[in-house]
């Protein structure tokens, strides 16, 4: 069985008994935090719930086919120009956590001509961005759906786009231009897109008796399966197996369980074609079923990775720079030495 840590804690443990804040907390402050310490949490992130004039002036007039998360680097790269204060690294880290969310929602909510919703103070970090897209209020499956897959998406070592945030932050630039940096590679379908398409296969399955020829076919014409397979996992991955029991419960509530009853299936009939390679679902396979019966249309789902994915980021920035060494990876040049130089009207 898959096994995640977040600093030392297992993953099946925070997401049965813990929330996105207190591990957002953990992730940002290496521990858990008492009563008091997650209040101060709850309440910067309140606070820091508003984006400026001119940024919700650039998501009213950007393209409505605009890439979500195009949208989304050039909103974060504008937050960065308008914040000048000096401030505490991890304090913009919670600032900008928060205005993320903020940015989606508007973004979402205005391409489809509707009205954008303030922020609800009095709602928590997942449910108040439920709440902004949706304009209602979460039921207690949505807003504990929303947040477990909120936190099985914070952290994952150094994958591409954390690798990316380092390799910015090396160089001594800022947290917001790490970030842009994080949210540039999650945008490749390698990294953050294959929750969509994996979504996309189940509809175009359409059915649980199509599910056995659906495979077949694919592995026939050398086609992958979506959502499973890893480059690190070698078996079920702990997060897949985690979000399956929340995209039953939200499928149940939602009236999408046709949806649910398509991807099990395709799990049980993939794992045992390709578990004996140690491929198996990975966590985009339930993740795009999830967040499609939140609300989110799936050109927005890397955006959403990318709102929680924001807190690992920042935190392994703030950790690079305590022993902060310029990132310059060396590369082997294997082509020819010492070419003749041939003048431009000589040349073939
Ligand atoms: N379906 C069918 N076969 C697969 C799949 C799959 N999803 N994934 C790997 N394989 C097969 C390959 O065809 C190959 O077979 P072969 O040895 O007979 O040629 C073998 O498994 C090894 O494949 P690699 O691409 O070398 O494995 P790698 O570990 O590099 O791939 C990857 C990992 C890219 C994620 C791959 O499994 C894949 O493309 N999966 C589908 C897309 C997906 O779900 N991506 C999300 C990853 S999780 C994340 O980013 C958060």
């Amino acid at each position: 069985m898959g096994r995640l840590y977040y600093r030392g804690y297992p993953i099946y443990d925070l997401t049965e008994f813990s929330t996105f804040d207190e591990v957002a907390y953990l992730i940002w402050f290496g521990k858990l935090p008492n009563r008091k310490e997650l209040q101060d949490l709850k309440e910067k992130f309140v606070e820091e719930r508003k984006i400026s004039d001119s940024i919700t002036d650039y998501l009213r007039k950007v393209r409505k086919d605009a890439n979500p998360m195009d949208v989304l680097r050039t909103a974060v790269s504008q937050i960065g120009l308008e914040d000048t204060r000096p401030g505490d690294i991890r304090e913009k880290a919670i600032s900008l956590a928060s205005k993320i969310p903020i940015i989606i929602s508007y973004f979402s909510r205005l391409r489809d001509g509707k009205d954008i919703v303030e922020p609800d103070p009095s709602l928590s970090h997942v449910e108040n961005f439920l709440y902004m897209l949706n304009g209602n209020k979460p039921s207690q499956v949505e807003s504990r759906t929303m947040d477990v897959t909120m936190i099985l998406h914070i952290d994952h070592e150094m994958n591409a786009s954390t690798f990316a945030c380092l390799v910015v932050a090396s160089t001594l630039s800022d947290l917001y231009s790490s970030v842009v940096a994080g949210i540039s590679a999650l945008k490749g379908p390698l990294h953050g897109g294959a929750n969509a398409e994996a979504l996309k296969q189940f509809m175009e399955i359409g059915s649980k008796e199509n599910v056995t020829d659906y495979i077949m076919k694919r592995l026939e014409n050398g086609q992958r399966i979506m959502g499973f397979g890893h480059r690190i996992y070698k078996t079920y991955d702990p997060r897949a197996r985690i979000l399956k029991d929340y995209a039953k419960k939200i499928t149940e509530e939602r009236g999408n369980k046709e949806l649910f009853a398509i991807a099990e299936k395709v799990d049980e009939i993939g794992c045992k074609i390709l578990g004996k390679k140690g491929i198996y679902p990975n966590v985009d396979f339930y993740a795009g079923i999830v967040l499609y019966s939140l609300g989110f249309n799936p050109d927005l789902f890397p955006t959403v990775f990318a709102s929680s994915r924001v807190v690992g980021w920042t935190a392994h920035v703030m950790e690079y720079l305590k022993d902060n060494k310029l990132i310059r990876p060396k590369a082997i040049y294997r082509g020819e030495i010492g070419r003749k130089y041939i003048d431009l009207d000589s040349r073939e």
